[in-house]
């Protein structure tokens, strides 16, 4: 089978890669394709294939189980976490965190979330000249105001942070990432024995309290794993969610009209819709073949690296033929998706990714009835890789 080179598909891709996948999957539901860096990968753009693969116990996470990958990949104290671990690990990081962030603690956010909401679209509302640019007023405060307190950060500097995860989801080079990754560990690792020394009622504090029956608890290392997981998985997502959920709105007035005429009935289905036609994770993390297997009907062979296309997935006509995947409908019902992934890893935050969805969709049009893309903007700027999907800067009017 001939290799893809998806770096030949160039800045386009980043764009709009929604019919470069459509036409691999026409010629089948798994490909061998290079990425952007070097890395011969297999890519799976089919559905069902993405959901077996992300529950295939022989597809793994956690690539110092074998030596294939030594150094290849970028591994520091911080790679202790959940996402990069494989059972019985990850089911015992799981279960403890699973036990602390609770459906209760994230409804107990509801009030605060809604509060967070007015207040960022108060301060849009003060723009003299009722324009601005959505990302850096709404869609980037809000998530990390609401995962910074929910872990118990509140005096973390904003800037740093962004920065540190811009460059961990999109390295601009080597270097730059190490240093990210430095930096960000020095930091959680003061935080964590200042939490130790004067505990309060967050996550973080309870995740330092946190025991299961058995006595088992979180090492420093995996507590500062779990806390840059929280941190990074809790906010770049969720931003990208609303970037990305508005350009479709804007995109489609018909479906925006609807929505407005009702808001109530509609806001869930509005939110999953966005998460299905154009959801941040554009692919889920790399993962590999521990064995030799076969998912639609091709050869995976033992040790390859696999990347699940939840984008690709998501637009696959045989999940959605009705309306056709690349149709945004809001009243799309039935049809879950695979944005926030599937399997053991599947989101542990889609419960409060949710609540920020439905609070800010909703807010932002009850205040701006008349929201829409600022023509004087220019051309839109995307986030670079295949990891998280979005723009730079969302530019409206109102
Ligand atoms: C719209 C927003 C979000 C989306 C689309 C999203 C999507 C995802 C996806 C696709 C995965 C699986 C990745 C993989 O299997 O490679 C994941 C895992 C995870 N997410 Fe989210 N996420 C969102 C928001 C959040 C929030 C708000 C939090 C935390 C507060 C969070 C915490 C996590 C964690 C801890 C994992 C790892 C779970 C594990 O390894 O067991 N996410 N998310």
């Amino acid at each position: 089978m001939p290799i893809l080179d998806l770096s030949s598909l160039a800045d386009g891709f980043n764009e709009n890669p929604y019919p470069h996948y459509a036409r691999l999957r026409e010629s089948g539901p798994v490909h061998r394709v290079k990425t952007a860096d070097g890395e011969e990968v297999w890519l799976i753009v089919g559905h069902d294939e993405a959901r077996q693969a992300l529950a295939h116990p022989d597809v793994l996470k956690n690539w110092q189980t074998t030596d294939l990958y030594a150094g290849r990949t970028t591994t520091t104290s911080l790679s202790t976490n959940m996402l990069r671990s494989d059972p019985p690990h990850h089911t015992r990081l799981r279960r403890l965190v699973a036990g602390e962030f609770t459906a209760r603690r994230v409804e107990a956010l509801r009030p605060r979330v809604r509060q967070v909401t007015d207040e960022l679209l108060d301060a849009m509302e003060a723009a003299p000249d009722r324009r601005g640019d959505l990302i850096s007023s709404l869609a980037v405060p809000l998530p990390m105001t609401v995962i910074c307190e929910l872990l118990g950060v509140p005096d973390l500097d904003r800037d740093s942070f962004r920065r540190w995860c811009n460059e961990v989801v999109a390295p601009t080079g080597k270097e730059a990432e190490t240093t990210a990754l430095r930096e960000m560990s020095g930091y959680l690792a003061e935080l964590i024995e200042a939490k130790r020394e004067h505990p309060g009622q967050d996550l973080l504090s309870a995740l330092i309290r946190s025991r299961n029956e058995d006595g088992d608890q979180l090492s420093p290392e995996e507590l500062a794993g779990m806390a840059f997981l929280l941190l990074l998985a809790g906010h770049e997502t969720a931003v990208n969610m609303l970037g990305n959920g508005v350009r479709a709105l804007l995109a489609h007035p018909d479906q925006l009209a609807a929505l407005r005429a009702d808001t109530d009935g509609l806001i869930d289905g509005a939110v999953e819709e966005m998460l299905r036609y154009d959801g941040p994770v554009e692919s889920a993390t790399y993962r590999f073949a521990r064995a030799d297997l076969e998912i639609g009907g091709t050869l995976i062979e033992a040790g390859s690296p696999v990347l699940v296309s939840l984008a690709a997935a998501d637009r696959d006509p045989a999940r959605f033929p009705d309306p056709g995947p690349d149709v945004f409908d809001i009243r799309r019902a039935g049809q879950s998706h695979l944005a926030f992934g599937h399997g053991i890893h599947f989101c542990l935050g889609a419960p409060l990714a949710r609540m920020e969805g439905r609070i800010a969709i909703r807010a932002l049009l009850e205040r701006f009835p008349d929201l829409a893309d600022d023509p004087q903007a220019g051309p839109r700027e995307w986030i670079p890789g295949t990891l998280i999907r979005g723009v730079k800067r969302l530019p409206v009017r109102w």
